[in-house]
């Protein structure tokens, strides 16, 4: 974000959600706590709530998801807002209609919040600076940038798991240097405090040594998730890096790849985590994907309530009730 732009308001509430970045501890864990009261128990009917009554969302998706639109469409509906998913690569875009213009269009028809996930850096916030008052933008993930409510939902996903954050080794492994993913977990994790972060990466998807600071960087994936609690696999962002259809996935698996054997390598009681979609056989086997240690489900259902959260917050900071 430039300096010049806020996505808070006067009051430190979130008026849009677009990065992690420089969020107050005290917010994140606020938007954690209140995600834990829209869980349920496996069979039983999901939480809801009128907090959003009279709201529309629109999900803008302009890369492919499933995880994060459907949980952010559920979120919506389970608060009682309308929600609407527009098909941006199906839609006045690819005919040479600009993101604003779509906006605008969207903004005449009463959506209130937007939801976008991009390719091209910088689209939120530009987004962002020219929506009405009313109106809030959160990222659905930008670019290699962000994924701010990926980030939270790892966060909560970690607290569960484990109980806090204070004494923890987090170990995150993979294609960090192309990942939304990873950057928005360091941010996370390192506004509530982890004791240790570690990234694991062969050279070329190592990120710059400006970014991640503080965390240790390691080359060998069992030297680096020794002794581990948590470790989170990623896979390698191939829309991301040129050239790489040339990348030998059977050679990265045995380099990088997170099996049974070298899972034992860390804590006893490590969980693994994947914010999916997951490639069987590249960054994680099956074994260890459908293991005893695997929170990957966990993670997906913390992200409906995650979403349902940070939804609610924005309505509530808005103000803007149903009469
Ligand atoms: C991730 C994403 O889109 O950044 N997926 C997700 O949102 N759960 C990770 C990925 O695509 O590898």
């Amino acid at each position: 974000m430039t300096q010049d732009f806020s996505q808070l308001d006067r009051n430190g509430r979130l008026r849009h959600l677009i990065t992690l970045d420089g969020l107050d501890p005290g917010l994140i864990r606020e938007l954690l706590d209140r995600a834990q009261g829209y869980l349920c128990l496996p069979g039983q009917l999901p939480p809801r709530g009128g907090d959003l009554r009279g709201w529309t969302i629109a999900n803008l998706f302009a890369e492919p998801s499933t995880r994060t639109r459907a949980s952010f469409e559920l979120a919506a509906l389970r608060l009682g807002a309308d929600s609407l998913n527009l098909d941006v690569m199906l839609s006045s875009r690819v005919k040479g209609e600009s993101i604003l213009d779509t906006i605008y269009t969207l903004q005449a028809m009463q959506v209130d919040v937007f939801v976008i996930r991009d390719a091209e850096p910088g689209i939120l916030e530009l987004v962002a600076r020219h929506v009405d008052d009313h109106v809030c933008v959160i990222s659905g993930g930008e670019a290699h940038i962000s994924h701010p409510t990926q980030g939270l939902l790892d966060a909560l996903t970690i607290q569960q798991s484990k109980g806090g954050f204070r004494d923890l080794v987090v170990a995150i492994v993979g294609d960090i240097r192309h990942s939304r993913v990873a950057r928005s977990a360091y941010r996370a994790l390192t506004a509530l405090g982890v004791a240790e972060l570690r990234i694991i990466a062969p050279e070329e998807m190592m990120p710059d040594t400006g970014e991640f600071t503080g965390a240790i960087r390691c080359r060998s994936i069992d030297a680096g998730i020794e002794g581990a609690d948590v470790v989170m696999m990623l896979r390698i962002q191939r829309e991301r890096i040129a050239g790489s259809a040339t990348t030998d996935l059977r050679h990265y698996h045995e380099q990088y790849g997170l099996t049974a054997a070298r899972l034992a390598r860390a804590d006893a009681s490590a969980v693994v985590m994947h914010p999916g979609p997951m490639n069987r056989g590249v960054e994680i086997s099956s074994e260890v994907a459908d293991g005893p240690q695997s929170v990957i489900r966990r993670q997906v259902s913390n992200g409906v309530a995650i979403r349902m959260a940070v939804l609610a917050h924005v309505a509530e900071a808005r103000g803007r009730r149903m009469p």
